[in-house]
């Protein structure tokens, strides 16, 4: 376990150390990772700092609204480029080719916006279960193994490299953050993009956006799932009134895990899986189906890409 004040002392230390006057910017996603990160390089580089937070479109229900109330104390840009991210999608159905645009266009917007500041530096908040997963080819995260060769920037620091998550959230407390921050479930940089599978729509991405905040509500609060989400699995057929018709499969997820490289399916009570479905069902329309994924990591991940 980390010893919490020596690292802050640390990371805050090397963040000075590798900026020196430079601005750095930075992905601020809300999820612990990042906002530990900016709570570090605030108390290292002050008013240096400049968090951006990409709306990409692929985000959960109201994420981007309490991202602006959270952090509105930051100088905090934000960048709505959902368009973009949907038209460089537009067609793609590979899971590692759609995470390298993802990865490759958050950068680019990074640059793009680190030019009009002036910033020398990114700041990213990879832990490392990431790195360790992106060196042993399991997939690309996209703030690791998807990032484009060329960058523009002088360089990358990355103050929670060797740490795992249950670290980050002690982390977080040391630094005083608010307990929602904290304990957040972990959110993947890609975002809804990896709860589609095949090519990703605004269509799909409403249904499954939808169906994460039903997930989510039914769940947090009273079962502390590591994470929990729904995903868009394909097409079936269902039945409205007398018709049959093709609907959608959304599939539910519910795991505990320790660090996200294991997990286990949590044994929910029936009583709150037809709730589930029965919200999911009669609140979005086009479901026709939902089902609860039982099986543990391995073999399969926590994500459906
Ligand atoms: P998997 O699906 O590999 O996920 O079992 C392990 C943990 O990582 C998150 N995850 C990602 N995070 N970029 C990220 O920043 C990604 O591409 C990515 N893919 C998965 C996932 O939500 C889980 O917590």
């Amino acid at each position: 376990m980390v010893n919490v004040t020596k690292f802050i002392d640390e990371a805050v230390e090397k963040i000075r150390a590798a900026a020196g006057d430079e601005k750095v910017v930075m992905a601020l996603s809300g999820g612990v990772d990042s906002s530990v990160c900016a709570e570090l390089a605030k108390r290292a580089i002050g008013t240096n700092l400049m968090p951006i937070y990409v709306d990409t479109g692929l985000m959960r229900k109201g994420e981007s609204e309490r991202i602006c109330e959270l952090f509105c104390d930051i100088n905090l840009t934000m960048v709505d480029a959902g368009d973009e991210f949907f038209s460089a999608l537009e067609g793609v159905t590979d899971p590692e080719e759609k995470r390298k645009i993802i990865g490759e266009k958050f950068i680019r917007i990074f640059e793009r916006e680190a030019k009009k500041t002036g910033a020398k530096y990114l700041l990213q908040g990879t832990i490392y279960p990431d790195r360790i997963e992106s060196e042993g080819g399991i997939k690309s995260h996209h703030n690791v193994g998807g990032m484009p060769v060329h960058i523009d920037f002088s360089g990358i620091i990355e103050p929670l490299e060797d740490l795992y998550k249950d670290e980050v959230r002690d982390v977080a407390g040391g630094l005083g953050l608010p307990r929602e921050i904290q304990h957040r479930m972990p959110f993947p940089g890609p975002g809804l993009a990896v709860r589609v599978l095949g090519e990703i729509t605004p269509e799909k991405v409403g249904i499954i956006r939808e169906a994460n905040a039903i997930v989510e509500q039914e769940l947090v609060e009273q079962y502390t799932p590591w994470q929990c989400l729904a995903a868009l699995i394909g097409l079936g057929t269902g039945v409205k009134g007398d018709v049959r018709l093709h609907g959608w499969i959304v599939a539910v997820r519910a795991v505990h895990s320790r660090d996200a490289m294991t997990a286990d399916p949590i044994e929910l009570p029936w009583k709150t899986l037809h709730q589930i479905g029965s919200r999911i069902t009669s609140e979005i329309p086009g479901v026709a189906r939902v089902v609860y994924d039982i099986t543990p990591k391995p073999p399969a991940t926590i994500e459906y890409e």
